[in-house]
């Protein structure tokens, strides 16, 4: 009965300091904390009993691509008729079509990607549309729920109504971090995804329809997170500043043009492979994915290479989930 007591006592002080902490921040950056949206829309479902399912996706190196997949699977099986895609290859204006939507982004600089900000700006009028929004985050992870927060309200936003969202955590797949030598920072998550995870992505899946199907609305409710705040000061910028030599090694490259379609920014030209470093935005899209090592990078010094790379070193192996192996693989 003591201990319980004192248990009690220890959660509420800890409660109390944390309250005041929160309101010192909310005091200083007010803008940040301000849970968005409560009762902004009319949350008139478009129909509780969705048949037809969107699950789109921005993945740079896989991990947001294979959740989104899982989710597909399992709305598959539950009998919707599924369209899974990444932003890139989806005609935003089809939207309108579907009941309900999954969007997926991984979080970059404690935020939505910048080229994902600026794709979504083209969706078109959901009319009530039941909107889940999936996040993927490296290590401990940075402003990961806030994110999946923003991605619902720009749905929101155009008349969709948010019913779900989770964040998956894994191995960060920002280069400069091993490359600086910080490679057991990374390696402490070596073993995510895993079973779990996959597991968590299906329950996922359902619970979005299951809310739909309950007409259950979300309340977008963002964390107190240090970071924020932090977007101010935009780190892409910064790490695109720290950036000195990027090129092209012309003895390496095969031409194969992975490095032009994996830069958002379109900093990489498709026929003599320079790069505009103007343009870059810094999303490691070029280092983390060319087959060949032909993208010279240095970052503070430190000679950078890619995420596959990375994990050829180290022998680190995903384990896909046997739904989208097929697709994962390809
Ligand atoms: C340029 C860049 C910036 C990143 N910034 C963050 C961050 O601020 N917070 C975080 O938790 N993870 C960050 N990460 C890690 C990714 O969010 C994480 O590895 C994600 O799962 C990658 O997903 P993808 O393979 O679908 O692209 C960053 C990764 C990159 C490449």
């Amino acid at each position: 009965m003591e201990i319980f007591r004192v248990e009690v006592l220890m959660v509420t002080r800890r409660s109390f300091i944390l309250k005041i902490f929160k309101s010192v921040l909310l005091f200083i950056f007010p803008y940040f904390f301000i849970t968005s949206s409560r009762g902004e829309n009319l949350k008139i479902f478009k129909t509780q009993k969705p048949a037809k399912g969107l699950v789109l996706w921005y993945s740079q190196t896989g991990h947001t691509e294979r959740i989104g997949r899982i989710i597909a699977a399992q709305w598959r099986k539950q009998g919707l008729n599924v369209h899974e895609t990444d932003i890139e290859s989806l005609d935003f204006s089809s939207m309108g079509n579907y009941d309900v939507i999954a969007a997926g982004v991984p979080v970059f600089y404690f935020d939505i990607p910048v080229n994902v900000k600026n794709r979504f700006q083209m969706i078109p009028d959901l009319e009530g549309i039941a909107v889940a929004s999936f996040v993927t985050y490296g290590g401990t992870g940075h402003n990961q729920h806030n994110t999946g927060c923003d991605v619902l309200e720009l749905f929101q936003k155009h008349g969709g109504v948010p019913v779900c969202m989770k964040t998956f955590g894994n191995m960060s797949t920002f280069a400069p971090t091993w490359s600086a030598g910080n490679s057991e920072r990374i390696l402490r998550y070596s073993h995510l995804p895993d079973k779990k995870t996959y597991q968590d992505a299906r329950d996922f899946g359902d619970t979005v329809l299951h809310f739909t199907g309950k007409g259950k609305v979300w309340e977008i409710d963002r964390e107190c997170s240090f970071w924020s705040p932090m977007r101010m000061f935009n780190a892409a910028w910064w790490t695109a500043l720290l950036i000195g030599r990027h090129e092209v090694n012309h003895q390496k490259c095969i031409s194969c043009g992975t490095c032009t379609e994996r830069c958002p920014g379109g900093a990489i030209n498709s026929t003599d492979f320079k790069i505009d470093k103007k343009k870059c935005i810094a999303c490691m899209g070029c280092i983390n994915n060319c087959p060949v090592q032909a993208i010279e990078m240095e970052y503070m010094g430190n000679r950078v290479y890619g995420f596959f790379e990375f994990m050829k070193r180290e022998k680190i192996a995903i384990g896909e989930p046997e739904e989208v192996a097929e697709k994962m693989n390809n």
